[in-house]
C-alpha cells in the first residue's frame, strides 16, 4: 500500500507525471482484481487503485455507506493526490461509482471505461435479493454469502483452468468485513439511476462486457452504450462478469487502443 487517506488504502504504480488512471473494483473484491491492468499500463500511465471501504486494506468503519459517500471517497483521492483529467475505469459496483462520479463532476475526468456494469437503479426484485443477502450474512455468515456469490462472476472454464488465481480472488473476498458487505448491499440498493445522464456524457467512453456475463449481460450494456454518443461497445470473449480478470489480454488491448485513439498525446 502506498498511501492511506481518510482510512482508504490507495495503491500507486507508474510515474506521477503520466496520464492518471483510476481503477474501481467490483463487489465483493478489492484493488487486486485490477493487477492484470496495472501491470500492463503502469509503464505509460500513472495507475491508481484503491480498496472500497470494508474490502482489502480499507476498514469498514460503521458500514453506513451510500453511492454518494463512495463518490466522495473517489473525489477525495482525486483531489488529495492532485490528479487532473483522470481516465476512470470501474467494474460493476465500481462502474456505478464511476457513472455517478462523472454525473456529479465530469470535468474531473478525461475518459471513462465502464466494465460489466449498468446505469439502471435496482428493481424491487434486485433490492429484495440484496436484502436476502444481508439476512444470509447475518444468519449464515460471510463464508456462505461470498461462497455463493463469487462463482457467479466467472465462467466455469476460467474457474477450472485457473484454480489458483480463482482461489486467490475468492479467498480475498472471503476476508471481507460483514459490515462492509452489508453496507455495500444497502448502498447499491439505494443508488440513484444514472440512465438520464447517459446522453449528456461528453468524454470518450469505452463500454466493455463479458460475453457470458449473467449479472450485467451484453444486451443490457449494449443498450446503455447506445445512449452514450461518445461510446464504443466491446464484448469480451471467454469471460463472464469479471471480464478484465478472465480475459485481461483482450481487455488490455481494447483499453490501450481506445486510449490511443481517443486521447492523442
Ligand atoms: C459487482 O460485481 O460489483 C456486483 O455484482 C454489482 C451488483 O451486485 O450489482
Amino acid at each position: 500500500m502506498n498511501a492511506i487517506k481518510n482510512n482508504l488504502a490507495i495503491y500507486l504504480e507508474g510515474r506521477k507525471n503520466l496520464q492518471p488512471m483510476i481503477f474501481i473494483h467490483g463487489f465483493p473484491f478489492d484493488h487486486k482484481m485490477w493487477s492484470g491492468q496495472v501491470e500492463y499500463f503502469k509503464e505509460h500511465y500513472h495507475c491508481v487503485t484503491y480498496d472500497i471501504r470494508g474490502f482489502g486494506g480499507s476498514p469498514a468503519g460503521d458500514g453506513q455507506f451510500t453511492m454518494e459517500s463512495f463518490v466522495d471517497d473517489l473525489f477525495e483521492i482525486v483531489d488529495t493526490l492532485n490528479l487532473d483529467k483522470v481516465v476512470l475505469c470501474g467494474l460493476s459496483m465500481g462502474g456505478y461509482i464511476a457513472l455517478r462520479a462523472i454525473e456529479r463532476e465530469e470535468k474531473k475526468f478525461r475518459a471513462v471505461i465502464l466494465c460489466d456494469t449498468k446505469s439502471e437503479a435496482d428493481t424491487n426484485a434486485v433490492k429484495l435479493n440484496r436484502f436476502a443477502g444481508i439476512k444470509q450474512i447475518n444468519d449464515e455468515g460471510v463464508q456462505k454469502f461470498v461462497g455463493t456469490f463469487v462463482p457467479k462472476c466467472f465462467t466455469n472454464e476460467f474457474i477450472n483452468l485457473n484454480r489458483h488465481k480463482y482461489e486467490e480472488i475468492l479467498n480475498r473476498a472471503l476476508k471481507s468485513d460483514p459490515a462492509g458487505l452489508k453496507g455495500c448491499l444497502l448502498a447499491m440498493a439505494a443508488r440513484t439511476d444514472t440512465t438520464d445522464y447517459l446522453p449528456k456524457i461528453k468524454i470518450p467512453a469505452l463500454i466493455i462486457c463479458g460475453s457470458e456475463d449473467k449479472i450485467t449481460p451484453p444486451d443490457v450494456m449494449k443498450a446503455m452504450s447506445a445512449k452514450i454518443s461518445t461510446a464504443i461497445f466491446l464484448e469480451v470473449p471467454e469471460a463472464a462478469h469479471l471480464s478484465p480478470v478472465e480475459n485481461s489480454d483482450f481487455v488490455n488491448k481494447a483499453i490501450e487502443k481506445f486510449l490511443k485513439d481517443k486521447l492523442p498525446a
